[in-house]
């Protein structure tokens, strides 16, 4: 396919507040999408060692991607995360991030990475209209580190936070994963960044996903838990409101510079509030991430469908977006593990 069939819906970006909702009323002006299912790491918690990668034709290719995110923006979609596996492994990553950033419609454009390749991309994608970035670091140790990553150099990840600060990507979000065994008595030295630092460290309540969902079950901490430990160690967590939609419950420690979050999927669900959907790399429009119900926009994209059909498609999925998870009552999404989907 061709730039040249992407059609310019420039005039028909909707008018603010007139966005899409879904069968429940929720507005969804959000998108994440996953760039590959790739990764330059294997957290023990998300992927085996030999995790098996989708052939590379099965991928969205860049028109198509910027397609399906063109329709999403002119049904009122005003942010795009981009997300994998680890987005900043696929190819033309900058070029790509320069071409969503022009989306019209698209008012904010973030990632989340784990931070490896940061240190050389931050400031090439903040040229390329990136405005900021989430880098996933579950400890502070590097033999910690290497163990949850099972290869990868904490000192990459720092140098990149470093970069992504230096590139004036703002806000900067760390999000850790609470592993028991791995690194739930390092909640503490994440939490104390924000003494120094101007960010927002967030711990996030592991979920689980098909056959890596033995393993997450088992090591879940609950949010509580990092909480209390946190506390003990550094004293009381001030909650403080945020304007706008944010799944993490949010704190700040005395005289601190940055906020400390809790995303807690699992003990506090916040599906009431979500306005999410998932693009996965293979192009398969995900209303959530915790249930299988998919639809595969990609089939459409390369059987010639018009561009009005894939977006009305778009628009349907949407609609359906179901009311929440069932992890509650052990419903387990299984097609798929986090990497396939776009955390
Ligand atoms: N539960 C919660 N978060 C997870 N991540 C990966 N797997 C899980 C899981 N099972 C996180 C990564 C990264 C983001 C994309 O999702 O650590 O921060
Ligand atoms: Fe890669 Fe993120 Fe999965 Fe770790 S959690 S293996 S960094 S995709």
């Amino acid at each position: 396919m061709s730039a040249s069939v992407v059609p310019d819906t420039r005039h028909q970006v909707p008018a603010p507040g007139v966005g899409m909702r879904d069968q429940y009323g929720r507005e969804i002006r959000d998108l994440r999408v996953s760039l590959t299912d790739r990764c330059n790491l294997r957290c023990v918690y998300c992927m085996p060692e030999a995790m098996e990668f989708k052939p590379r034709d099965e991928i969205l290719t860049d028109d198509e991607l910027l397609l399906v995110i063109r329709a999403a923006a002119e049904l009122g979609v005003r942010k795009i995360r981009l997300t994998g596996g680890e987005p900043t492994v696929r190819a033309n990553i900058v070029e790509l991030t320069g071409r969503i950033a022009k989306v019209p419609g698209i008012q904010d454009l973030a990632m989340t990475t784990n931070g490896i390749r940061l240190a050389d991309l931050a400031r090439p994608l903040a040229a390329a209209g990136l405005r900021r970035i989430n880098v996933s670091l579950d400890s502070l140790d590097p033999a910690k580190f290497r163990a949850i990553t099972r290869w990868g150099d904490l000192g990459d990840v720092l140098a990149g936070l470093d970069a992504a600060e230096a590139a004036g990507l703002h806000p900067i979000k760390v999000n850790a994963v609470v592993v028991r065994g791995f690194n739930e008595d390092d909640v503490a030295g994440l939490a104390r960044l924000t003494l120094a630092h101007d960010w927002g460290v967030r711990f996030i309540e592991m979920m689980p996903f098909g056959s890596v969902a033995g393993f997450q079950t088992n090591a879940y901490v609950p949010s509580r838990e990092t909480m209390d430990r946190i506390e003990a160690a550094l004293g009381p967590l001030h909650p403080i409101d945020v304007t706008g939609y944010d799944p993490a419950r949010t704190y700040r420690l005395e005289g601190a510079r940055g906020t400390l979050g809790f995303i807690s999927s699992v003990s506090q669900p916040f599906c009431a509030q979500c306005g999410r959907l998932r693009l996965t790399a293979e192009g398969r429009l995900r209303p959530c991430l915790l249930r299988d119900d998919e639809t595969d926009l990609r089939a459409l994209l390369r059987t010639g469908a018009a561009y009005e059909e894939i977006r009305e498609r778009f628009r349907a999925a949407a609609y359906r977006k179901p009311w929440g998870h069932g992890l509650a009552r052990g419903v387990i999404p299984q097609r798929r593990i986090m990497s396939q989907i776009g955390g």
